[in-house]
């Protein structure tokens, strides 16, 4: 029954110490990434997961909203008004509102 135990304890002890290897190994080879690498990740990420969507405000054509360009990433276009709010439409399990850049 000792040898049993012993034997448990010893590949249970084995498994760590090599587990820790892999997860050690894995971080020594990863290498710092390049300034060009970490720009085109961020291009990656944001044309990927949409921050155009509510960050760059729209030029509504007769095919439907597309991208300003000339403006990306700068929000809500300032001086534009804002419509009117329904404060009826805001609270606990209501919908949630927006306009039409989907910027505020
Ligand atoms: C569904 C709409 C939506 C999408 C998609 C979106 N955002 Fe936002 N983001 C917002 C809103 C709304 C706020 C403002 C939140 C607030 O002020 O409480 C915001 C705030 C931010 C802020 C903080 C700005 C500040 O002045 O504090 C950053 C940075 C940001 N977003 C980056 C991103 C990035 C990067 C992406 C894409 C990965 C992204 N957002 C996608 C709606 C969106």
């Amino acid at each position: 029954m000792r040898k049993i135990i012993f034997a448990g304890v010893i590949t249970t002890l084995f498994s760590i110490v090599l587990l820790f290897q892999f997860s050690c190994a894995g971080e020594k080879t990863a290498k710092p990434l390049s300034q060009g690498e970490m720009i085109a990740l961020g291009k990656y990420i944001v044309t990927t997961s949409g921050c155009d969507d509510c960050h760059t405000p729209k030029i509504f054509t007769e095919n439907g909203p597309v991208f300003d360009t000339t403006r990306r990433f700068s929000g809500y276009p300032q001086g534009e008004v804002l419509p009117a709010i329904d404060m009826n439409m805001i609270g606990p399990g209501k919908w949630s509102m927006t306009d039409k850049h989907l910027g505020a």
